[in-house]
């Protein structure tokens, strides 16, 4: 059974309590909801895995109250210092060389010599975080390669059952993942994945930002990075003007005329990038669900600009219209 916890104190105190004794308990963060788990505990961890039927190749963010919890775990270059100082809390991922007494388990960190850290916003997170007094390990709350959950309702829909409570703080503010940055070579910062803190925001503080060389699904240097990932059940179609009578349709900015789609989602009519991370994946689930009760053939994506937020919007949208290896093909994941 899973429990739903509300944001009272005692419900905190209880999903800290769940944490510290090995259990698996979702929460709000300011990006998306993560599934948690105690990260010194191995056993805690590997049930995170089983829960999301994620693969066991990937390493998972380290989540802290603040900075200081987080830095105990990593050799912190000064760049690493800045950055927190500017971004935290936020949705920014630091990716670090993972100090010699770092008490976060090797299966948390995927026995990598480096680590993940973050520091997320919001006070309910922070409580949370603070009472279970250890790092804790947290991937989106989704099963694998399905699209990353922005509520509590969202998490039960992927996760009933399957984990032992969810702390409902109410819908994510910004609605998709923190960026990702390697500083594992001090001299060449490098973006791994685009997310809640934009690249024109990180290159104030870091001049160059580089990209990781094109990876294989076969070898995930990070493996969010996987081609196929935030995938709903439908196809899903990119760059598309004029939609088919029969696909729904992701929309962006104001809309001249009647639609040419089933159904349409805007994601944000005024053209707000902001606005429209933070309704990407609710869009995503909600026309999804009423598209395949339709039986339509597809979703349909308007053009969405790359500035900003916009990137990190695209590269989501991208893995959710690349090809499916059929082990993440959502139609065949079944709950067993
Ligand atoms: O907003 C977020 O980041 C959410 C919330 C819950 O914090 N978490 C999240 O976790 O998106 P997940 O597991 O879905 O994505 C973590 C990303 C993956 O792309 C993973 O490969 C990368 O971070 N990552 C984790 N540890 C890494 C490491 N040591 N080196 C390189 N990449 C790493
Ligand atoms: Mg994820």
């Amino acid at each position: 059974m899973t429990l739903r916890l509300d944001s009272t104190e005692a419900g905190i105190a209880t999903a800290a309590r769940l944490l510290r004794e090995g259990g698996l308990v979702a929460f709000g963060t300011e990006t998306v909801y993560g599934l948690g788990a105690d990260a010194t505990q191995p056993k805690a961890v590997a049930r995170i895995f089983e829960a999301k039927n994620r693969p066991r190749f990937n390493p998972l963010i380290s989540h802290f109250p603040d900075a200081e919890a987080a830095f105990e775990q990593v050799e912190a270059s000064p760049l690493a210092r800045r950055l927190a100082a500017a971004f935290w809390p936020g949705p920014l991922t630091l990716v670090l060389p993972r100090a010699a007494g770092s008490t976060v388990s090797d299966l948390a960190a995927d026995g990598l010599s480096t680590l993940a850290i973050r520091v997320p916003r919001g006070d309910i997170t922070a409580a949370l975080l603070r009472q279970t007094g250890r790092p804790v390990a947290a991937p989106s709350a989704n099963r694998s390669g399905r699209i990353s959950p922005s509520s509590a309702a969202h998490v039960l829909e992927e996760l009933e059952g399957r984990i032992d409570a969810v702390l409902d703080s109410g819908p994510c503010a910004i609605g998709l993942e923190s960026t990702v940055l390697d500083l594992t070579d001090p001299d060449r910062p490098c973006l791994l994945r685009p997310g809640g803190i934009t690249a024109e925001e990180l290159e104030v503080l870091c001049c160059t930002l580089h990209r990781p060389a094109t990876q294989s699904d076969a070898a995930p240097v990070s493996p969010g990075r996987m081609l196929s990932h935030y995938a709903p059940g439908l196809p899903v179609r990119l760059d598309v003007n004029t939609p088919r009578p029969d696909e729904a349709l992701l929309a962006f900015g104001p809309q001249n005329g009647p639609s040419t789609a089933a159904m349409t989602w805007n994601l944000s009519e005024s053209g707000n990038l902001e606005e429209a991370a933070s309704r990407l994946f609710s869009g995503l689930r909600a026309l999804d669900h009423a598209g395949t009760a339709r039986h339509l053939r597809g979703i349909a994506v308007q053009p969405i600009p790359t500035h900003g937020l916009g990137l990190a919007i695209h590269d989501r949208l991208t893995r959710a219209a690349a090809p499916r290896p059929t082990s993440v093909n959502p139609k065949e994941n079944t709950l067993p």
